[in-house]
């Protein structure tokens, strides 16, 4: 394992490219990227929707909606406070009479209910079935899908059905993969919960898996019919996994919206206290950002690849001290740090755009160093099973020139890795 850690190391440092920028010009590659691109047709517009007459009065029912621009499967994602409590935007996205609503034991309680009324209020000739599933990235695996699996045959589905998830990341992950493999793709809707799934998870058609030897291993493209966000959902939402969300939030502005991080750096507290315009605008602003980028790279070519800035430490936390001790955001909060000191030892941005980094992430109480009990070796050796490693060269997303200015690349030089590592590293 070691031999085979230093030789990819050994590899970084001489001059081959896997995805790279050998100059920072802007417009000779296709890599170094900038907030705002105008490449799109992404447009977010103000739509005002009738509540529902059962409904005590609501003063604005207005949401924002973000459309992900994909040709025949484009879709709109709804964002806003109260949006359960209108059918109509669920409704017209259903197809069939049948729904299976995917959620686990934790969420169950808490939306469920409110759900099956936004889907069948005012529509009695749809049924709605439900599964349950148990709670934890543990269970995102096979035998949890077969369940999913089960009660859609046992309870006689078929093609002109619609699947909704319903919870966080994990749940709409799996509820997307079993609705594009149930009877070769059935209609499918998301209603993330948690902060990471509705900023992140639920947009851009991703669904997954875990494999007993490695995370999201197993899994499809699959694009859901919309993606329903109401933001209250967040309101049950608990701290630290609110928190973790904003890890990413984050990382997103980091690596194409410098206005969006500027933004963060003055309404971290508002964020932090749940202040509902400011989460609906870190929201909304996030979906933007990564619609924008799924609309011009949907399978991970290579600029989609850069919302992973952090990930390969953060993955290699995640592995050395064992899954569930760090949640997620926490270890992408810390890798995006490292990522940030390597690009500053290689010169390619400012001492500024670091100390930013880690002052808005401290302000988030995130951590932005590591706990006792990683050594280089360690994390060398984890790092060296990394997903990005094209011919035995690790690719890295890293920070350069202005800030919202990023790099995925194999063309950097070892040494500061070497030099980030041992500055993190207990030795
Ligand atoms: N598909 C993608 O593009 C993509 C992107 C990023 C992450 N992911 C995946 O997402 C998962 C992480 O998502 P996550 O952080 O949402 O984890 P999660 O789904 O485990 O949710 C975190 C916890 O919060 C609970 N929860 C969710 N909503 C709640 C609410 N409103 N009130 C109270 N509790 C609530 C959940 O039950 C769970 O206990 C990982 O499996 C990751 O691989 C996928
Ligand atoms: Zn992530």
């Amino acid at each position: 394992m070691a031999a085979t850690a230093s030789s990819f190391l050994a590899a970084a440092s001489a001059s081959c490219v896997a995805i790279s920028t050998p100059s920072p010009s802007r417009s000779s590659c296709p890599h170094l990227l900038r907030a705002n691109s105008p490449a799109t047709s992404l447009r977010s517009r103000l739509v005002s929707a009738a509540a529902p007459a059962m409904q005590p009065p609501v003063e604005s029912r207005v949401s924002t909606v973000v459309d992900v621009d994909l040709g025949d499967r484009s879709y709109p994602i709804y964002i806003g406070p109260g949006l359960l409590d209108e059918p109509d935007l669920l409704q017209r996205h259903v197809i069939g009479k049948r729904l299976l609503v995917v959620t686990n034991t934790t969420v169950a309680p808490l939306y469920l209910e409110k759900v099956t009324w936004a889907l069948t209020h005012d529509n009695p000739n749809v049924s709605v079935e439900s599964v349950i599933l148990p709670d934890g990235e543990k269970y995102k695996v096979m035998d949890t899908l077969m369940k999913v699996f089960h009660k859609a045959v046992e309870a006689r589905l078929d093609r002109r059905c619609t699947f909704v998830a319903l919870g966080g990341g994990v749940i709409g992950d799996m509820c997307g993969l079993a609705a594009s493999a149930f009877l070769r793709g059935v209609n499918f809707i998301q209603i993330p919960t948690s902060l990471m799934a509705q900023m992140d998870s639920s947009v851009g058609g991703k669904t997954a898996i875990n494999h007993p030897l490695g995370k999201n291993l197993i899994g499809t493209f699959y694009q859901p019919q919309c993606v329903l966000i109401d933001t209250e959902t967040l309101n049950t939402l608990p701290d630290r996994e609110l928190v973790s969300g904003i890890g990413e939030v984050v990382k997103l502005a980091l690596v194409r919206d410098a206005p969006f991080f500027e933004w963060q750096e003055k309404n971290m507290t508002a964020l932090l206290a749940r202040e509902p315009s400011a989460l609906t605008y870190a929201i909304k602003r996030s979906c933007e950002n990564k619609a924008e980028v799924v609309a011009q790279d949907e399978k991970e070519n290579g600029l989609r690849a850069t919302l992973n800035l952090g990930h390969t430490f953060g993955h290699a936390i995640e592995t050395g001290f064992g899954h569930g001790e760090w949640l997620h955001g926490e270890a992408v909060a810390t890798g995006t740090v490292m990522a940030a000191d390597m690009s500053y030892r290689l010169g390619w941005i400012h001492e500024s755009i670091k100390k930013r980094t880690i002052d808005i992430l401290e302000q988030a109480k995130l951590p932005v160093a590591l706990p006792k009990g990683m050594t280089v070796e360690k994390f060398k050796n984890i790092m060296a099973l990394d997903k990005k490693i094209a011919d035995g060269l690790l690719r890295l997303v890293l920070l350069k020139g202005p800030l919202g200015g990023c790099v995925f690349t194999g063309d950097y030089d070892r040494k500061a890795l070497d030099e980030t590592l041992r500055a993190f590293c207990d030795n």
